[in-house]
Order: C-alpha cells, then sequence, then structure tokens
C-alpha cells in the first residue's frame, strides 16, 4: 500500500534514503578506500563505453557518462531509440550499458541485442531482477531501489545515479577517500532535504505559471532535463531544461515572468557562468528559484531557495534533483492531476 501518502510518487520520494543505503550496502569498502561491485567480478576497465537508454534513466546515464569521462574513459551516450550500430563504431572493445529501471524497455533491448551481435561487452544497470535486459547482457548490476510503482520514476532516479558513480569507480579503481564519505553520507542528506524541504511553498507560489524551465551546467545539466521531465511528465505543463549555456541559442525568447527558472547552483567552478545565466532570465523578469547548497553566497540572486547540504562537487545533482521531485509532486498535486498514472504514460514501454 501507499503507507499513509496520498500517491506511491510520494512515498517512493520518501523512500529514497532507504533505496540509497540498500544501493551502497557492501560497495564502497572503507578499509581498501576502493568500490567493490560484486556481481561484475571480471569486467575490467573499458577503452570506450556506449549508454543506451531512455527517458529518465537517459538522464541518469548522461551524468553517469561524464563521470566516466572524467577517470578518462572514452564515453558516448545515446538514446537508445537512436542507437544504429550500422552507423555508429562499435566493436568487442566498447563495453555497452543499458541503463533501465524496468529491464523491460523495447528500446533499449533492441539496442543491447544489437550490440551483443556486433561482439561487444554489454552491461545492463537495473532494479529487476532477472529482467530482460539482465537475460540478456553479459553483466548485470542492480541499483536495488526496491518497487517503483508510481509511473514517474524517481527513487529509482537517484539509485541510477549512485550506482553509476559507484560503478564509474569500481571500474577504474580510483576512488578517493573524500568520494567515498560523500557518498555515503547521500542518504543522510536526501533525508535531510525531505524533512525541511520548502518545495510545497514554491509549488504553490508558481502553481499558475505558463511553463517552467530548468538550468544547470556541467554535472547538473542532466538534472535540469530530469527536472522538466518530471514536471510535464505528471503536471502536464509545459516544462523544458538545458545546460545552461545554450538558453542564449534561442529558448531565452520564451523566457517571461510567468515562467520561473530552477536553476542548479551549487558553489563549485560552474556558479560564476550560472549567474550570468542567472542574470540574463531575471532581466526578462523570470523568478528564479535557485537550488543550492550556498544559500548564503547565491540565495540573494534569487527569489526563492530551495537548499541542498553541503556535499561532494559530483553529487550535488543527486541532492538537487530531490527539490525538483518535490516541486513537481507538489505542482501536480494543486493541480489534482493523476499523479501516479499520468495520461498517456505506461510504466513501462514495451514497443519500439
Ligand atoms: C519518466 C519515466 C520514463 C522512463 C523510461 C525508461 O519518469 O518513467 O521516462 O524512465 O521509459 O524506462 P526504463 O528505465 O524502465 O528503461
Amino acid at each position: 500500500g501507499k503507507s499513509g501518502y496520498d500517491h506511491y510518487m510520494l512515498k517512493e520520494i520518501n523512500e529514497q534514503p532507504h533505496a540509497l543505503r540498500e544501493c551502497l550496502r557492501g560497495r564502497p569498502r572503507e578499509l581498501e578506500g576502493s568500490i567493490e561491485i560484486d556481481e561484475l567480478e571480471g569486467l575490467e576497465r573499458p577503452a570506450h563505453v556506449h549508454f543506451v537508454a531512455c527517458g529518465t534513466s537517459y538522464h541518469a546515464a548522461l551524468y553517469g557518462a561524464r563521470l566516466f569521462r572524467e577517470q578518462g574513459i572514452r564515453t558516448n551516450t545515446f538514446l537508445a531509440s537512436e542507437y544504429d550500430v550500422d552507423s555508429i563504431p562499435v566493436d568487442e572493445t566498447t563495453l555497452v550499458v543499458g541503463v533501465t529501471q524496468s529491464g523491460e524497455t523495447a528500446d533499449t533491448l533492441r539496442a543491447l541485442r544489437a550490440a551483443n551481435r556486433i561482439g561487444a561487452e554489454t552491461l545492463s544497470v537495473t532494479n529487476v531482477v532477472g529482467c530482460s535486459a539482465a537475460r540478456e547482457t553479459d553483466y548485470v548490476m542492480y541499483i536495488r531501489a526496491g518497487p517503483e510503482i508510481g509511473v514517474a520514476a524517481t527513487k529509482t532516479f537517484a539509485s541510477q545515479q549512485v550506482a553509476l558513480a559507484m560503478l564509474s569507480r569500481a571500474l577504474t579503481g580510483a576512488s578517493s577517500s573524500g568520494f567515498i564519505e560523500a557518498l555515503r553520507a547521500l542518504p543522510d542528506q536526501v533525508q535531510s532535504i525531505l524533512d525541511t524541504s520548502h518545495a510545497a511553498a514554491v509549488a504553490d507560489e508558481y502553481v499558475d505559471a505558463d511553463a517552467y524551465f530548468f538550468i544547470g551546467r556541467g554535472y547538473n545539466a542532466p538534472v535540469a532535463l530530469e527536472g522538466a521531465l518530471k514536471m510535464k511528465e505528471i503536471t502536464y505543463k509545459h516544462a523544458e531544461g538545458f545546460p545552461a549555456g545554450e538558453l542564449k541559442h534561442g529558448p531565452l525568447a520564451l523566457v517571461t515572468d510567468r515562467t520561473p527558472v530552477f536553476a542548479m547552483l551549487p558553489g563549485d567552478s560552474t556558479a560564476e557562468k550560472m549567474l550570468g545565466n542567472v542574470r540574463e532570465v531575471e532581466s526578462r523578469g523570470a523568478p528564479i528559484v535557485a537550488v543550492t547548497d550556498v544559500p548564503a553566497q547565491l540565495g540573494s540572486h534569487a527569489d526563492h531557495v530551495l537548499e541542498i547540504p553541503d556535499t561532494h562537487e559530483l553529487f550535488a545533482p543527486i541532492l538537487s534533483n530531490i527539490q525538483l521531485q518535490l516541486v513537481s509532486y507538489w505542482v501536480a498535486n494543486r493541480l489534482e492531476r493523476s499523479i501516479d498514472k499520468p495520461r498517456n504514460l505506461a510504466k513501462s514501454v514495451t514497443v519500439e
């Protein structure tokens, strides 16, 4: 059941501390200072990784791919429906990673099967034990989020992000102690966001907006896309997410005083350029909601602040996304949408 929550989505958002503890269980090894994923024994550092995924899982893959590149591994990330092995160089030296919560998404399965035929090594990162993706790939890593009933992917996205972060280090043998420590702090930090978030008040203020924009840079660009996807799928309102630098290449034309902009503003190397982008939208009158771990520093540039705890630069997107999930949930709730079963969507999409 829904354990007293009005919707599975809210229940699953609140299950994230537990889901992340499960995802982490036994994998970071303090003593050795390494990350071990037992089910991947024998899988070695790949020369080249292709990620294939759809929807929310694609956003997790975009985030994960960046963590691999940071370790010097060449990556490409594909929407699974666009993965055409006849026109994309892929061979036995490529590890093709299917990121799929359900393990049953037709586009992703097709891409993985094509990779198998070429002779590439294949790995699925999935939530469902014994799913089709797990059966059809050489390796499988489980994200251990527990069953997700709500159509909108929430806890599985957080668990995918954490799983891919661990995978990037497990395959390269390079995890600093700061990385492991910060990983292990995430469940409690997610809990503190759930306990203190003002997302419902922000949702109330902007429930009548014409559209919602989400911007972020670098590691935070994928959660801008995810924030927008979640918003449109459960509220049925127009929402768009961009890597912030793209705004001035067209989308700024849509920004008005009726389009709140959610800006991922962690106090990291992206902050200065992000503030430049915030000024661009502010001068069009757009209300700004800053998602930040340094509210004292950056909060004054915004109309509202959604605070996240201080974390390793690489993990801010995992925490920021929790706030975005809550905003979407509360906007949809105020609009009395069918949150757990939004129109025109299925939990797993088994047609190409
Ligand atoms: C969004 C959502 C979809 C799925 C997509 C892939 O909330 O649920 O975008 O993420 O259909 O599904 P999986 O991960 O099962 O392959």
